[in-house]
């Protein structure tokens, strides 16, 4: 009776769902429970490639039951594509994917919204992926919601879509100045996907639980990660939901006493897409480098990652914030490629040092990093499968973190393929 959730440690991209392909080998089932097709998981099998936004990390895993929970937001077009496209590759999708009844969908109103307030923002723009995510949960707070149980009762879907419009409609118009949204063409455009997501609706919160009373083994996917959290994260620049435990337990419908392991998943640096703080992030020759050798570009928008050394108060206090029992540390590779590798140990804010990770926006936007440094180890590691593989500044390297974070490693990632990484089992 175990369930695992796998979460980010820093603003996403962590490298979650090659983490989740690892230990999915050994669970049953895999569920997403937050965010939607803002996230970009990539799981690498030999030469294949699969960048997954929807669809759970453990279709790749035949077997593997996977779930859509209540609190993802689903785009049901990205949903249906995402579905095919795997189907197209040989994977078996709709026989072992489930999609919650209760989860809300993104609608076209929503993906127009997103992109209309980004650019009235200006320069204080979040930087969203523009794929409707905020908006979508704005509706579900508001109860103007319209959710994947709703395209079965044409009639219950026309109301609430009348409902939802009313207001937009205004915005839309008197705002932005856009044409208006008719409810017999979104309930039509809805309408179309019925037959298609129709089989794979269920109740994923009861069928996890069922699972978990019957000693079956749960994975908790996360997308985003915790300073993205919209509670907890660099609030406004922030996603709109909760990528951390918490939202795991409510986005999958399972109990907080289900939950065994906790796995956090941080980079060997840090990286960033979109606007909002980083304190650690590098504007000169170095970020170019990191960036190049760990091709840090977004797996969902293909933008730019702004990148950084390894922000220790920020993953810490992530760490203490979703009560990790485990570490996975990801793309140790890229680091080969630096001579002298530098670890943000703390901060200072208006020359002053501050304990611990700022619960003041202002002071995040104001932190300097004090740095530590640590000798690199300038050679190939990808081959490496065991700790003692490591060279000595390398098993230094991860050590510190470790020791810092203070979980233990579950997992070292050095290189992108799934067999390269050095794995310690946790016993899930
Ligand atoms: P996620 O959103 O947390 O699942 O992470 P993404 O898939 O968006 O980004 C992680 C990127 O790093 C992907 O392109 C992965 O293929 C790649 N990656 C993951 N682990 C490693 C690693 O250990 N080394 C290298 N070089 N790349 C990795
Ligand atoms: P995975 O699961 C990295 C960021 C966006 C933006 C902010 C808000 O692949 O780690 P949104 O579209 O959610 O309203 O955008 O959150 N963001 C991500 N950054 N990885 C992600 O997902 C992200 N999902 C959202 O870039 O800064
Ligand atoms: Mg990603």
């Amino acid at each position: 009776m175990t369930a695992t959730v796998v979460l980010g440690l820093a603003w996403g991209d962590e490298g979650k769902g090659r983490v989740c392909d690892a230990l999915a080998s050994d669970v049953d089932y895999v569920s997403r429970y937050s965010g939607g097709n803002n996230a970009g998981h990539t799981v690498r099998v030999g030469e294949e490639e699969f960048k997954l936004h929807l669809v759970p990390s453990g279709i790749v895993r035949e077997g593997v039951v996977c779930t859509i929970g209540n609190g993802v937001v689903v785009n049901p077009e990205v949903l249906v594509e995402e579905v095919e496209a795997l189907e197209k590759r040989g994977l078996g999708v709709r026989d072992r994917l489930k999609v919650d009844g209760r989860a809300h969908l993104i609608m076209p109103y929503h993906i127009a919204l997103d992109s209309h307030r980004e650019i009235a923002l200006g320069d204080a723009r979040i930087g969203t992926t523009n794929r409707g995510i905020g908006p979508a949960y704005e509706d579900k707070v508001a109860r103007y919601g319209i959710r994947v149980q709703d395209i079965f009762d044409e009639g219950i879907l026309k109301t609430k879509l009348k409902a939802a419009l009313r207001e937009k409609n205004a915005i839309f118009e008197n705002v932005y100045g856009e044409e208006h949204y008719e409810v017999a063409d979104v309930a039509s455009w809805l309408l179309t996907f019925r037959d298609f997501i129709g089989p794979m609706v269920a109740d994923t919160g009861t069928l996890l639980r069922e699972a978990l009373e019957n000693r079956e083994r749960v994975l908790l996917e996360g997308g985003q990660a915790t300073l993205l959290d919209n509670d907890h994260g660099t609030y406004p620049f922030v996603t709109s939901s909760n990528p951390t435990v918490g939202g795991a337990v409510v986005g999958s419908g399972i109990s907080a006493r289900h939950l065994e392991y906790v796995v956090g998943v941080t980079k060997a640096y840090t990286t960033r897409v979109g606007d909002g703080p980083m304190p650690t992030e590098l504007f000169d020759e170095m970020g170019e480098t990191i960036r190049s050798v760990g091709r840090e570009y977004g797996t969902t928008t293909g933008r730019s990652r702004r990148v950084g050394w390894l922000d220790l108060p920020a993953v810490k206090w992530a760490a203490s914030l979703n009560g990790i029992t485990h570490v996975a540390i990801t793309l140790l590779d890229v680091l080969s490629a630096v001579d002298e590798i530098k670890i943000c140990v703390g901060y200072e804010v208006d020359g002053a040092r501050v304990e611990g990770y700022p619960m003041n926006q202002t002071d995040l936007h104001h932190a300097k990093p004090v740095y530590k440094s640590l000798p690199g180890w300038g050679e190939d590691i990808t081959w490496c499968r065991m700790r003692g593989d490591l060279p000595s500044a390398a098993q230094d390297f991860v050590g510190f973190v470790e020791a810092e974070v203070g979980a233990p490693l579950c997992m070292i990632s050095v290189g992108p393929e799934r067999d390269q990484a050095i794995v310690e089992r946790i016993g899930i």
